[in-house]
Formats: C-alpha cells, structure tokens, sequence
C-alpha cells in the first residue's frame, strides 16, 4: 500500500488558508502555489541517494556529499499542474519537465487525455507526478498509468489538497506510488469537488473563472 504523506508545515498551512480564501486573486494564488511546491520539494525528496565524493576547500581536502543516481523528471497534470513547477525548479533546476494533458468531463467527471510529452529517458528518472487537486482520483490515476506505459518505476504524487476518495482511488490503482498532499480535505460535493477545498485550480490559477 502506498504512503500518504500530510506535510504538515506552519508555513504551508498559513500559505494554504490564504489560498482557499476566494477573495485571493489570481496573481497571489500563482506565488503561493509555487512557493508551497518548493517547500513540498524539500520533504519529498528527503530521500534522494547521496554519494561520498572528495572536494577541496581553499583549505583542504574533505569528504563532502552530492545526489547519486537518478535525476528527477517533473510531470504536471495539465492545466492546473502547470502552477507547480516553477517552485520545484527552483528547488532543482536540472530536472526535466514532461507535460501530460487531461480535463475532467463535466457530466461524468471521467478524464479525457489530449496531450502527453514526456522527455525521452523518463523511465530512467524518479518522476515527481504533480497535480494541485486530487478529487476523485480518476485524473492522478491515469496520468500514472500513463507514466508506466513509458516505462516509469519510480514514481512519486504531489498534489495540494486531496479527498479521502482520491486518496483511496490512487492507492488502489498504484500502490507503489506515494502521495504527498497539504491537506486532507474532508469530502467530495455533487460536482465532484473538494469540500472545505478551494474552488477549480486551474481556472484560479489563469483567471478564467
Ligand atoms: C482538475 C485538477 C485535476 C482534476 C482533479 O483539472 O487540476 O487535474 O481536476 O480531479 P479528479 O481527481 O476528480 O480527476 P480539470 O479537469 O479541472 O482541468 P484543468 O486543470 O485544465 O482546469
Ligand atoms: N478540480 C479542481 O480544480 N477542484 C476540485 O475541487 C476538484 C477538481
């Protein structure tokens, strides 16, 4: 079973609450939701390998420590993933960026996927799958399933405020992956949207309310 991982920070629950205000503009969203993915980043990759190597300072030689191993790949849900991945840029500017392009259909709440680009060594990468909602479940599930038919192994989700039946939609279908969220939220309304939650992200995001 994979892992729910709540990271609970003052700084993401202060930053959060200002972002599930629907008085929040569109401006203020955009930076908070980036500067939440940073500081997300540096609890999910806490568990990246490092390697011994040998530096000199301008006093002396010294062990020091650098990442080994597999470089990081991140994958936005689009649209509204796309408000994420400047903040773990910042956290680690070498990684790549693969998109993959779905919407959720207004009647039976189903994704549809029309786009997916991904760099080519994805299956040699840890993917950090991102998304800032997951509802239902059905979008992060096929977005990973996606990721596997490239051949992807390590895989982790990160999303912003999550419902239990997301939670329970993902570990079902992907026991393997990991799920980081701010928030968990306590319930999904009639039109499948989160409940306390904050509205459609990526219409918050690109103002098209
Ligand atoms: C939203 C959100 C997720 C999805 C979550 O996208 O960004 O991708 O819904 O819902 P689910 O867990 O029930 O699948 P939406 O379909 O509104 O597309 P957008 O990002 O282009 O606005
Ligand atoms: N998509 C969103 O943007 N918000 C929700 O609450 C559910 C799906």
């Amino acid at each position: 079973m994979s892992k729910l991982h709540v990271v609970d920070h003052p700084l993401i629950a202060h930053k959060l609450s200002i972002m599930r205000n629907k008085k929040t503009g569109s401006k203020d969203f955009r930076e908070l939701l980036n500067e939440i993915a940073m500081l997300m980043g540096y609890e999910l990759t806490r568990d990246l390998p490092l390697e011994e190597i040998t530096i000199e300072t301008p006093i002396c030689k010294t062990k020091a420590y650098t990442i080994s191993g597999k470089k990081l790949a991140i994958v936005p849900i689009l649209r509204a993933g796309i408000g994420m991945v400047d903040g773990l840029l910042d956290l680690v500017p070498v990684a790549k960026v693969g998109h993959i392009g779905l919407y959720r259909d207004p009647e039976t709440h189903l994704p549809v996927t029309y786009y997916c680009k991904l760099p080519a060594d994805i299956d040699q990468r840890i993917v950090i799958l991102v998304d800032p909602m997951l509802a239902t479940g059905g979008s992060a599930s096929d977005a990973l399933t996606k990721l596997k038919e490239h051949g992807c192994k390590h895989i982790k989700f990160m999303c912003l405020v999550a419902a239990p039946e997301g939670v329970a939609k993902v570990q079902e279908d992907h026991p393997d992956v990991d799920i980081y969220t701010a928030a968990l939220d306590d319930c999904l309304n009639d039109h499948a949207y989160i409940v306390p939650g904050l509205g459609d992200a990526g219409d918050r995001i690109f103002g098209t309310i």
